[in-house]
């Protein structure tokens, strides 16, 4: 049973397998989400490109965006073959892009279709399906229609849903408003998690420390931190202790950086360019001194790297 108290989001751009990879030496039981992925990348792209990963990321959640039952069978299929631990639902991104796709949260609109992905998926894996949604979408933001949509990919065999705790609007805002413009509105998720006692209720949304995340566990399963993760990834190293009650140390930033080095020196002899990993790392020193000093190393690395450029990377680190 995959363990969903604390989650990091699904982020394009940023939880891809480098960005996963070093979140993962920050916290043990935090579970990682990919970028969403679209069912026609995978089907007519490379599919280790998009769902390879490295083991050492686990727990980890593949999250596809999709609404043909069909190919979200085969991607779900797929997804179990390549060793992954969730197969998640995007039903929350209000992209236009995504729209014409018909997923994302325009599927909110569309139970149905969600439940018909859901039951597809079920013949193809018995990998956990899950569904990332919103309290709502525009002109159907009343808490009834939440439960209908709720209640229709329970039925269909759903068991753990992530609420981002806010409507999205779709046509006029962008997403990135739509991250912060429509109100959060947490007692929302609150209430469908004593509705629906039986299934485990993850939230989202505007959540930047643990201790706030440990107040949201007392009324919800889980809860999912995005943007923080990435601009203050630091705040993870004590996850492990305290939101999963593992006794192990935090990992220091300097042994977190060490590994790092090593990570970067293995990836670079696979012809992985330094900035495709060091890009997701600036965050690492956030809000402590050294950080500028970090940050230019990085930028550093991220060039052509010189032989020195480890022990430079560690002092910037040990800086701090
Ligand atoms: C850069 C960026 C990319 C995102 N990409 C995705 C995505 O691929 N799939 C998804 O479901 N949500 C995506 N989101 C939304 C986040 O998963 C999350 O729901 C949102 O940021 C709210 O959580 P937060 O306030 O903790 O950041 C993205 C957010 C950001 C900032």
């Amino acid at each position: 049973m995959l363990d969903r108290r604390l989650a990091v989001a699904p982020m394009m751009d940023r939880t891809d397998r480098h960005g996963r990879f070093f979140l993962r030496l920050l916290t043990r039981h935090t579970l990682l989400y990919t970028e969403m992925t679209t069912t026609g990348a995978i089907l007519r792209g490379s599919r280790d490109r998009h769902l390879g990963f490295d083991p050492r990321e686990r727990p980890l959640a593949l999250q596809l965006g999709g609404s043909d039952p069909v190919a979200m069978a085969e991607c779900a299929a797929l997804a179990d073959s390549y060793g992954y631990d969730e197969i998640n639902i995007n039903a929350g991104c209000p992209s236009d892009r995504v729209r014409d796709g018909r997923f994302g949260a325009c599927l909110m609109a569309e139970p149905e279709t969600v439940a018909a992905c859901i039951r597809a998926m079920a013949t193809a894996t018995r990998l956990p399906i899950t569904v990332k949604h919103r309290i709502g979408i525009d002109k159907r933001d009343d808490y009834g229609g939440l439960v209908r949509f709720v209640r229709t990919i329970t039925d269909a065999g759903c068991r753990s849903v992530i609420v981002h705790a806010r409507i999205a609007v779709l046509g006029g805002l962008s997403p990135k408003a739509n991250r912060t413009i429509p109100p959060l509105q947490y007692p929302t998720v609150w209430r469908l998690k004593q509705d629906f006692p039986e299934i485990h209720v993850v939230i989202n949304g505007g959540i930047r420390c643990l201790s706030e995340a440990r107040d949201h566990l007392a009324r919800v399963d889980g809860v999912m931190i995005g943007r923080e993760a990435y601009t203050n990834p630091y705040l993870l190293a004590t996850a492990d202790r305290e939101i999963f009650g593992d006794a192990a140390p935090a990992s220091s930033r300097s042994a977190v950086a060490e590994a790092l080095a090593n990570y970067m020196a293995a990836q670079a002899a696979g012809g992985v360019p330094a900035h495709r990993i060091t890009r997701h790392v600036h965050g690492l020193l956030h809000g402590i001194v050294g950080a500028r000093g970090w940050r230019r190393v990085l930028s550093g690395a991220s060039a052509t790297p010189d032989p020195g450029w480890r022990d430079t990377l560690l002092a910037a680190a040990a800086a701090a």
